[in-house]
C-alpha cells in the first residue's frame, strides 16, 4: 500500500514536470533520448492529437544530404525521434551529394497518402527544383517519386500551404530567387499544376502562410544567404493576391532574433513562428527560434520570450517571467570595463571580457536545474563565445552570435543548477579573443 502510494506520488511529480510544456528559443534542444534534436527548415504536420516535425539532419555539420529526420510530440516541446523519413539513393537527384531541404508534408485524402515536399538541388545550387515522395505512415520511409523545376521555372526554397477546402499550394523562389511565387498543387498533391501568384522583384524565401479571420498572411525572409535578415510579412484576401507590402514581423534590428522562417503553425488565436538560427561553420549547432506570434495589434509580431510555456489543449501561451540582474551591478575584474550605451538596459554594459577580463555575478535561486538567459551584444559580424562557471563549478562554453550593427542586444539561454539562495555566476572567455558584451542575465 505504502509502495502503491509512493509510486502515486513520483507519477503525479513526472506528470507535473512534463506537464509544463516549456519551449526555449535558441536552447540546446535535445528529444526524448537526450539526443540534440536534428530537424532544420523543417515543417510540422497533424495527426489526430500527435505532431510531427520533419526537418534535416546536419549532425554531419555539412549541407549535404543526410536524411529527413521524423520527431514526434504531443505537446510541441517533448519530441522523439523516429525512424528517418527520407535518406540518400544514390544516382538519383537525393544522393548523399545532393541537397534536400526544407521538408514539408502534408496529407493527400484522395489518395490515404502523406506526400512530402522538399527543396531538391544540385551540390552548387543550380539545379534548383522541387522534389516530392510519399507514403502512407507519417514517418514513413517514403518513397521518391521525382525532382523537377515546377512549370519549367527554377524553384529554391519553398514551403506548403493547404487551404480550408483541402486545395494544397507550393510556395517559393524562382528566378534566380528574383520572384517569389505561389502555384497550385494537383489534386493528387503530387505534381503542380498552375501558377496563382508573383510577387515580381520581392527576393523573398522561406516561406510559410497562417490564414486568420479568411486573410491569408504570408511570412517569408529576404534572401541573404545563412545570415539573418528582418523577415516580413504580407497580407491578402485571396492566394492570388493582391499582396500587401511588407511589413516586419519583429524590430528589424535584431534581424528576427537572428533566425529564418521555416514553419508558420496556426495553434488556437494565435500561433507560432518557427525559425532556423543558422550556424553556417557548424551547421549541426544551428538552433530553432519558436515563439509565439501576437495579433494584438491587428498585425502578427514575434512574441520575444527566452521561456515560454505552451498549453497545447487550450491553444494559447504564457511568457515565463525570470528575474533580472544587470551586468553593471556586478564585479568587475581584470581588465573588463563598464560602460554606457542607451540600448543596454539600465542604460550600462560590460564589456573586455575575457583575455583576464571577468564579470560575477549574485543570483538568487531555488534549489535546481534553472534556464538563464545572457543578454549580449556584439556587433562585429563573427560569433563569440563567454565562459561561465556557476558557484566555482567547472566552465561551460555559451555560444554568442553577432548581434549586428548598432548595438542590438539578443539573448542565449543556458540550463545550470543552482542552490538554494546566493549564487555566484562567474563570466571569463576560455579563448584569448574577447567575449561578447554582456547587458544582463536573467534568472527563469
Ligand atoms: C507534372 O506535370 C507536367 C505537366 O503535365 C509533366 O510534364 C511532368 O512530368 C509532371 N511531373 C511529375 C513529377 O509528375
Ligand atoms: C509576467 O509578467 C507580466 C508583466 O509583468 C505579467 O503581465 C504576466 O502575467 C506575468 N506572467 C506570469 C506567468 O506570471
Ligand atoms: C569561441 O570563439 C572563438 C572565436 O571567437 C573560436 O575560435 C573558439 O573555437 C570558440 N570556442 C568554442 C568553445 O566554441
Amino acid at each position: 500500500m505504502l509502495h502503491l502510494l509512493r509510486s502515486a506520488v513520483a507519477l503525479a511529480l513526472v506528470a507535473t514536470v512534463s506537464h509544463a510544456a516549456l519551449i526555449v528559443p535558441g536552447a540546446t534542444w535535445t528529444d526524448t533520448a537526450g539526443k540534440v534534436i536534428q530537424a532544420h527548415g523543417g515543417g510540422i504536420l497533424k495527426v489526430g492529437s500527435t505532431y510531427y516535425w520533419h526537418g534535416e539532419d546536419k549532425e554531419h555539420n555539412s549541407g549535404s544530404f543526410r536524411a529527413v529526420s521524423c520527431y514526434s510530440s504531443t505537446d510541441l516541446a517533448t519530441w522523439t525521434r523516429q525512424t528517418d523519413a527520407l535518406t540518400p539513393q544514390s544516382g538519383t537527384s537525393i544522393s548523399s551529394s545532393n541537397i534536400v531541404e526544407r521538408p514539408k508534408v502534408i496529407y493527400n485524402t484522395k489518395n490515404s497518402e502523406y506526400v512530402m515536399w522538399f527543396h531538391s538541388d544540385s551540390s552548387n545550387y543550380g539545379a534548383a527544383q522541387l522534389g516530392v515522395a510519399t507514403s502512407k505512415t507519417p514517418c514513413g520511409p517514403f518513397t521518391y517519386k521525382a525532382s523537377w523545376q515546377p512549370l519549367g521555372a527554377q524553384s529554391r526554397d519553398m514551403g506548403i500551404f493547404v487551404d480550408d477546402d483541402a486545395t494544397a499550394y507550393v510556395l517559393y523562389a524562382s528566378d534566380n530567387n528574383q520572384n517569389f511565387k505561389i502555384a497550385k498543387l494537383d489534386s493528387d498533391y503530387r505534381n503542380v499544376s498552375s501558377l496563382v501568384s508573383t510577387i515580381a522583384g520581392s527576393t523573398l524565401e522561406s516561406p510559410g502562410i497562417i490564414k486568420r479571420n479568411g486573410v491569408y498572411h504570408l511570412f517569408a525572409s529576404h534572401t541573404t544567404g545563412w545570415a539573418p535578415n528582418p523577415n516580413k510579412f504580407f497580407t491578402a484576401s485571396s492566394l492570388s493576391g493582391p499582396w500587401s507590402s511588407e511589413a516586419d514581423i519583429a524590430p528589424s534590428g535584431t534581424r528576427t532574433y537572428f533566425s529564418q522562417n521555416t514553419f508558420d503553425l496556426p495553434l488556437g488565436s494565435n500561433g507560432i513562428y518557427m525559425g532556423d538560427r543558422w550556424r553556417p561553420s557548424l551547421l549541426g549547432s544551428s538552433r530553432y527560434i519558436w515563439t509565439p506570434l501576437s495579433w494584438s495589434s491587428g498585425k502578427p509580431q514575434i512574441v520575444w520570450a527566452d521561456v515560454w510555456n505552451l498549453d497545447i489543449s487550450a491553444g494559447t501561451y504564457s511568457v515565463v517571467n525570470g528575474t533580472s540582474y544587470e551586468a553593471e551591478a556586478g564585479t568587475i575584474g581584470g581588465s573588463a570595463k563598464s560602460f554606457s550605451d542607451t540600448g543596454f538596459s539600465g542604460g550600462k554594459g560590460v564589456g573586455y571580457l575575457g583575455n583576464g577580463g571577468t564579470l560575477s555575478l549574485t543570483v538568487q535561486g531555488t534549489a535546481g536545474d534553472h534556464w538563464i538567459a545572457i543578454y549580449h551584444a556584439n556587433g562585429d559580424g563573427s560569433w563569440r563565445n563567454t565562459t561561465l562557471s556557476v558557484n566555482g563549478g567547472s566552465s561551460v562554453s555559451i555560444d554568442q552570435p553577432d548581434t549586428g550593427s548598432g548595438h542590438v542586444v539578443l539573448s542565449v539561454p543556458v540550463k545550470v543548477t543552482l542552490k538554494a539562495g546566493s549564487n555566484t555566476l562567474l563570466f571569463s572567455s576560455g579563448q584569448t579573443n574577447y567575449a561578447a558584451d554582456i547587458d544582463k542575465v536573467i534568472v527563469y
